[in-house]
């Protein structure tokens, strides 16, 4: 028989799906999650079905207003990793190449081997704080090059990446007719910068993002596409073959949440500041950890010379109660992440048990 060899897993995923009950989790990437009660709903306002084949339109609309995008332009999904699985799909050919930065979300590079690509990478090296290196791109890409994929802000460093950079990439895809997809899961969490989506740039960039992680609504699975209108068509005929229309009352959910997105992301920035604050008091006492540090975002990247991700992160979940995210799942092994999305007592609580950790292991 056959060996059938094509990626079918998420080793990433399957780590974090088993150790997300550690009771101070400093593993989740986005904000802890929003409260039903916070919002004003009452069960009478929802429905259990209703006609939204293609799209809900209340919905394409709340998200075309808050990114300025027109509801032709959008596609909706399960949340932003089935976004990026659909991109990816629709564009792909036989011996198609996809270029992905370096380090990355793993789920990219899976999703990616999944569907058949020949992935290459492009760097965004620690020394160079994490911005993405042009020249490699320009050494990798070729003819065959369909897609361009990077996250901004940056999965693991929180790291933003410019409007003049995402051009020069977007400039470097044309020239093979490559498109750029830029998810933007993280980049609302950049408050100070009200950075505006890269899907305006230019007609070969495609957006991904959700209210997953920024505004911690994960369990509604409220995901976008931003493209042009032929490739969301594609999407939408594309998503045929899997489900014949989304969860109508989470679609419905998804409606009042974009309405009161304003008191969701005062919440949101509130509890990053306060983690942030702490985040830098816990880096200033460890002089030994090297990092990036933006000071927005929901993920901090951190590295160690004297102790590797994943013994740290055994110990903390063993001995401490507490989960980080090893390195070794962005391909750099004497990194961890940190997420800063937890309650600040929590937050503070964990970065104790890290440090007591990171002592003892000295
Ligand atoms: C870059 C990136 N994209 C997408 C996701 C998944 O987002 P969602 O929950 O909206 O599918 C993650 C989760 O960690 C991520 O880091």
């Amino acid at each position: 028989m056959a060996k059938y060899t094509r990626t079918i897993h998420s080793p990433y995923m399957q780590w974090a799906k088993s150790n997300f009950h550690a009771r101070y989790n400093l593993a989740n990437s986005g904000l802890m999650n929003y409260k039903l009660s916070q919002l004003p709903v009452n069960i009478s306002d929802l429905e259990l079905t209703g006609s939204h084949h293609y799209g809900y339109e209340p919905l394409l609309y709340e998200i075309g207003d808050k990114y300025k995008v027109k509801p032709e332009n959008i596609f909706t999904t399960l949340g932003t990793s089935f976004a990026n699985y659909m991109v990816l799909s629709i564009l792909f050919e036989p011996d198609a190449e996809i270029l992905i930065e370096d380090p990355t979300y793993e789920l990219i590079i899976s999703a990616a081997e999944y569907v058949g690509y020949k992935v290459k990478r492009f760097n965004r090296r620690f020394e160079d704080g994490f911005q993405i290196d042009i020249s490699s791109i320009k050494k990798e890409i070729s003819s065959k090059t369909k897609l361009i994929v990077l996250t901004n802000l940056h999965n693991p460093s929180s790291v933003y990446t410019n409007p003049d950079t995402l051009l020069q990439i977007g400039e470097i895809a044309k020239s093979v007719g490559a498109y750029v997809c830029v998810d933007e899961v993280y980049l609302d969490s950049a408050f100070n910068l009200m950075p505006q989506s890269s899907f305006h740039l230019d007609d070969n960039f495609i957006v991904t993002s959700s209210l997953t992680k920024v505004y911690g609504i994960s369990g509604i699975r409220c995901g976008y596409v931003f493209a042009e209108p032929l490739l969301i068509k594609k999407m939408w005929h594309l998503n045929d073959l899997f489900y014949v229309k989304h969860v109508y009352a989470a679609e419905q959910l998804a409606v009042i949440a974009f309405k009161n997105l304003d008191k969701i992301t005062a919440w949101s920035k509130d509890i990053l500041n306060k983690n942030h604050l702490i985040l830098d008091q816990f880096l200033q006492r460890r002089e030994e950890l090297e990092t990036v540090a933006p000071g927005f975002g929901t993920t901090l990247f951190i590295r160690s010379k004297m102790i590797d991700g994943d013994s740290l992160s055994e110990i903390l979940l063993k001995q401490y109660e507490t989960a980080i995210t090893p390195g070794r799942f962005f391909g750099m092994p004497q990194f961890f992440r940190i997420g800063l999305g937890c309650e600040p007592a929590d937050f503070a609580e964990g970065l104790k048990r890290v440090e007591q950790a990171i002592i003892k292991m000295s």
